[in-house]
């Protein structure tokens, strides 16, 4: 949510900032500006639009310190003057975060002035400039107590050869190169730049030279941030020959069941210890990450009986939940810096709780919250729409529960690496585009299914509207009659899900339902009998038969593959769709 890179040290440093701009914009693209500082003087860019849109002024921002930013709206409409950086007298900010207090600053500081933009942090560099006295790290502290709210704020100063970094609640790493030093929102901006990075507290100031880094604590006192190996590698970012990264993300889904399996294996006996005496589970998260949940809920009952309660981590943090020794919250976040599971986690421990972090980030907050985290070894996941992300995610719960319940988890994880193999398969051979044709065209899509079947069918329709922007909605195919039936037509496309031999029956009078309804119909199953019963009925797509509990990772490709060349189709960019980020820092 916004991006920020910031580097000094090295000449023409704003080509650079550029550059690494980019590999950021998954954080927001609604906006892009870079400023650099040579001889105490600023140079600007900055305009509505992607990063690219700033190329051919570029060259003209000289010195060897800058630092860039790359939007994502809160405060005020995406357009030139709300774009970052702010330049104002002696200071040049980027900011990401939201300064809750900003109205109230400027009642308080700067009554009857004219802001040059709507944005919160406009009032930031006001504030550096109106406590600036020579030392600009005093002035940062200065305007940083004067916040209430998130930020990470990148400041350079017209008397100051370097950068000064300020941290709470959003994050920001810092890179130590040769002769350079950086610092950026997240890891993939320094990927091939240099070997370590330190992840800042909320409350430090760093303070950047080409030469040091300095760290100090909220009271000035220098401190030691532990030097980490940066976990992003220039091969993650590179696309190869998929036309986006949506694609690349989804052929990677076996590789991050795989891998999943492996990371697991690697910290079991630490996992297990931090299960032991639990006899209630809360599971929370957002959007994706919640959908995985639903999926890790029926595991955990179904294989521990363990009673599980999945909530929406912006709910759950609101509620006052009632947390005791027995209960483990189970924290599921791609990036880890979501801010409704981060300060969920936060309450919990607060609570005298316990935090399982689920996460693809390492170095992330919730990681630093949790007491026990349970890698996904998804990689690096650039486009907006989840995908590899969450079936690694559902193999980490699929073990999780396994363990909970002492069952078997070297067979499961074998398992889980035969459905990796069957997703690679169906990857290959899928035809989706007479379906994604018909979603298309249609006025809404629905997404049915029962019990784990209706979990993927919720996610199907995440990922369809997320990037599509088609009206949908998942739902249990048993609530069809209870209310959607009224919206079926032949304008509509639903996409049921079968899986369950069980279920199926049931599943089938949905189907016949929506039929008799003249809406259309298209079947996701593995079962041949479903198959035979409604050829030539439907548009039928068969997935490979494997276990009960994993059929969801197959089911899964289906729906963000359908969702990929529905987006295609409808001519959106499927790796950055509208008024959308990833990681999302805010409230
Ligand atoms: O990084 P997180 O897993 O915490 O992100 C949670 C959601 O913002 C995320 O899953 C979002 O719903 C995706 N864009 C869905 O594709």
């Amino acid at each position: 949510m916004c991006g920020i890179v910031g580097m000094t040290g090295e000449r023409g440093a704003a080509g650079s900032v550029y550059e690494r701009l980019k590999l950021l914009e998954y954080r927001g693209y609604d906006s892009a500006g870079v400023a650099s500082l040579d001889g105490g003087k600023f140079f600007v860019s900055k305009r509505r639009g992607r990063v690219y849109s700033l190329g051919g002024e570029i060259k003209h921002l000289h010195g060897h310190t800058a630092i860039g930013h790359t939007r994502w709206a809160t405060h005020g409409k995406p357009c030139d003057e709300n774009a970052h950086p702010h330049v104002l007298g002696k200071f040049a900010i980027v900011h990401n975060g939201i300064i809750e207090n900003y109205a109230e600053l400027q009642e308080k500081y700067f009554k009857g002035v004219q802001f040059n933009s709507e944005t919160d942090s406009e009032v930031a560099v006001r504030l550096l400039n109106y406590f600036y006295d020579k030392d600009p790290l005093t002035a940062v502290k200065k305007t940083v107590d004067e916040i209430a709210g998130s930020y990470a704020l990148v400041v350079m100063c017209a008397d100051f050869d370097g950068i000064i970094v300020a941290k709470n609640k959003n994050p920001v790493i810092i890179g130590y190169g040769n002769g350079v030093n950086y610092c950026a929102s997240d890891a993939p901006a320094l990927a091939g730049l240099c070997d370590d990075i330190s992840v800042l507290s909320d409350g430090d100031i760093a303070v950047l030279t080409d030469k040091k880094i300095e760290v100090y604590d909220g009271n000035l006192e220098p401190v030691m941030r532990e030097k980490l190996k940066n976990p992003a590698l220039c091969a993650e970012l590179d696309l190869g020959s998929c036309p986006h990264y949506m694609l690349k993300e989804i052929n990677e889904v076996p590789t991050s069941i795989t891998k999943t399996c492996q990371a697991f294996i690697c910290t079991y006996d630490n996992i297990k210890s931090y299960l032991s005496g639990i006899k209630r589970i809360i599971i929370t998260g957002c959007g994706t990450a919640y959908n995985s949940g639903l999926i890790g809920k029926r595991y955990f009952e179904s294989f521990a009986r363990v009673p599980v309660e999945v909530e929406t981590a912006g709910e759950f943090r609101y509620k006052n939940p009632v947390i005791d020794k027995k209960t483990a919250v189970i924290a599921i976040s791609q990036s880890g810096e979501t801010a409704d599971t981060v300060e969920a986690a936060k309450l919990v421990k607060s609570l005298g709780g316990k935090v399982i972090a689920v996460t693809n980030s390492p170095y992330s907050e919730l990681t630093r919250v949790a007491d026990a985290v349970v890698p996904v070894e998804a990689g690096q996941e650039i486009c907006v729409a989840a995908t590899k992300s969450y079936t690694g995610q559902i193999a980490a719960l699929y073990l999780l529960a396994l363990t909970l319940c002492g069952g078997d988890v070297e067979a499961g994880a074998k398992k889980l690496v035969a459905a990796s193999e069957l997703c690679f398969q169906l990857i290959q051979r899928l035809d989706i585009c007479t379906l994604a044709d018909a979603c298309a065209r249609s006025d809404g899509v629905f997404f049915l299914g029962r019990d784990l079947d209706c979990a993927v069918a919720t996610e199907g329709s995440l990922k369809l509207k997320e990037i599509s922007y088609i009206p949908s909605e998942g739902y249990p195919a048993g609530e069809l009659k209870h209310g959607t039936l009224a919206l079926i037509d032949i304008r509509t496309v639903s996409v049921v899900i079968i899986t369950d031999e069980y279920l199926a029956p049931k599943s089938l009078n949905a189907v016949e339902q929506i039929l008799s309804r003249k809406g259309k119909v298209a079947v996701v199953t593995n079962i041949k009998d479903v198959t035979k019963k409604l050829d030539g009925k439907v548009n039928i797509i068969e997935i490979p038969d494997c276990d009960k509990y994993l059929s969801p990772l197959l089911s899964a490709v289906v729906v963000q593959l359908l969702a990929y060349k529905t987006s295609l189709l409808l001519g959106r960019d499927p790796d950055k769709p509208r008024n959308l980020a990833k990681s999302v820092t805010v409230e």
